[in-house]
């Protein structure tokens, strides 16, 4: 029997962002307890930012805030690029994205295929694949004085409420049903903190019990409230040395701090062992996963949930011209 075409074609990609499977990474990990893994990377621009793209853009249009066919403006990392390159494509916004060069070049490829516009702007602390906050602050800078220039809506990813309400009505609320209400813990790396404090909210809302804890890379770990050793790292999009204003501490039960070298032998290991390609953040993830089963700190047989946050195409080595 042929399914019903209605069931079967998409209206657009819009429709494509969200509801991805959660994948049990059993053969990574064999016990006590299981890590559960959301797949992001499964999102049309390839990463969990559609989602607050998704939801940032159609809250701006409801609100007025931004008129069909205006321009929009966003700094960005690369993958909240990605997912408002998507939005924007679709709905029919020209859109610009300032990032800085040291973020991966295949995001910028990645957006500018989608018909966004990216301007790259020079390091002034970190390297190539290692961005830091000074970095991040010169892109934004670059960003605003496009939008004085421009008059473009400026998304605003750091402050923006629809940020978090994306995790909070759509990752949440996914884990909860595909796990059955099955869930004892959840982990997120926190850049903007828009995943962690949706989901966290929602999970927390379903089950008092549940434990949430963030990510943060070894040395730059102001959430645990430790001093500032160590600015670089690989973990782009997240840990910027700051607590970004859409982190709630009231939805936090600890941190578990990740060197590069565990977040690349655990990305790695989700290739090797689960057949998925992920990226630097994934593995962080997986990895902090694990040291929690691993503390004692959970019930034995805990199910942990957390995120595999983008592919791990965008970070495959390009040629040095390209990263300069
Ligand atoms: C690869 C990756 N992981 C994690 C995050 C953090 O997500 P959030 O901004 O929701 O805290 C980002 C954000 O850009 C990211 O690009």
């Amino acid at each position: 029997m042929s399914p019903s075409k209605s069931d079967e074609i998409k209206a657009s990609a819009l429709e494509l962002i969200g509801n991805t499977p959660i994948v049990a990474l059993d053969r990574l990990y064999q016990g006590p307890g299981r890590i559960l893994a959301k797949c992001e990377f499964m999102n049309p621009g390839g990463s969990i930012k559609c989602r607050s793209a998704l939801y940032m853009i159609q809250t701006a249009r409801k609100n007025g805030d931004l008129k069909p066919g205006s321009p929009v403006v966003e700094v960005t990392s690369g993958n909240q690029g990605c997912g408002l390159a998507v939005v924007c494509a679709v709905l029919g916004h020209p859109l610009t994205l300032t990032m800085s060069k040291g973020n991966s070049v295949q995001r910028a490829i990645h957006m500018e295929a989608l018909g966004a516009k990216c301007v790259r702007v020079p390091q002034v602390e970190g390297t190539y694949g290692k961005v830091t906050l000074a970095d991040v602050e010169v892109a934004e800078s670059e960003g605003l004085r496009i939008v004085e220039e421009t008059g473009a809506f400026l998304v605003n990813q750091f402050h923006n409420d629809a940020n978090v309400t994306s995790h909070y009505e759509s990752t949440g609320p996914e884990i909860w049903r595909q796990t059955g209400g099955h869930v004892d813990a959840f982990i997120a790396t926190v850049g903007t903190a828009g995943t962690f404090t949706g989901t966290s909210k929602f999970l927390k809302e379903m089950n008092p019990e549940l434990q949430s804890f963030v990510v943060e890379p070894e040395g730059s770990e102001p959430i645990k409230g430790a001093p500032i050793t160590k600015v670089c790292h690989l973990l782009q999009g997240s840990g910027y040395g700051a607590v970004p204003s859409l982190f709630k501490f009231e939805y936090m039960d600890g941190t578990i701090s990740v060197t590069d070298e565990e977040a690349i032998y655990y990305k790695k290991l989700v290739g090797e062992k689960e057949g998925l390609y992920v990226g630097y953040t994934s593995g962080a993830n997986v990895a902090a996963a694990v040291k929690l089963l691993n503390s004692g700190k959970l019930p034995k047989n805990a199910w942990v949930v957390t995120m595999l946050n983008d592919t791990g195409l965008k970070y495959t080595p390009v040629p040095e011209e390209l990263t300069k």
